[in-house]
């Protein structure tokens, strides 16, 4: 049994498309351990991805994910982290497979709906940077 954090970005939240891609997930085998609506601060934001601190990009995705409110979630399954990224698709829509989330509702490759967890000690920090171990289930 494995954890990953997914989030459903402002776009999707904008989209109406919250439920869509949680039933996505929930129809992959994956089960939802803990979930929330919340809205982040830049500051929020540049921490969840201080990875990403030294790529140009950083400033505008960090704006981005606090433009409006986001769904943050634990799944929970076998394989969860590869089975949540397989069912996003790529990070850059353009290049997404046909029947994947970023495919059927991303505008780009900023904008692209939905985050997961991309390996284990990842996953482990962004569960954590939400969620308290009271919060999800077991
Ligand atoms: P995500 O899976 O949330 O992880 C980091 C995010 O940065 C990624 O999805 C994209 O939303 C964003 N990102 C990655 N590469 C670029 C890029 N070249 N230009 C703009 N945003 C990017």
């Amino acid at each position: 049994m494995e954890r990953t954090l997914s989030i459903v970005k402002p776009d999707g939240v904008r989209k109406n498309v919250v439920g869509e891609v949680i039933g996505r997930f929930e129809k992959s085998g994956l089960n939802v351990a803990a979930l929330k609506l919340i809205s982040l601060s830049k500051e929020e934001a540049e921490g969840f991805y201080a990875v990403h601190k030294a790529r140009p990009f950083f400033g505008s995705l960090t704006e981005f994910m606090s433009s409006g409110p986001v769904a943050v979630m634990v799944l929970t399954g076998d394989g969860a982290i590869k089975k949540v990224r397989d069912i996003m698709g790529a990070t850059d829509p353009k290049n997404a497979a046909p029947g994947t989330i970023r495919k059927d509702f991303a505008d780009s490759i900023e904008s692209n709906i939905v985050h997961g967890s991309d390996g284990p000690d990842t996953a482990a920090f962004e569960i954590g940077y939400f969620f308290s171990a009271l919060e999800i289930l077991r």
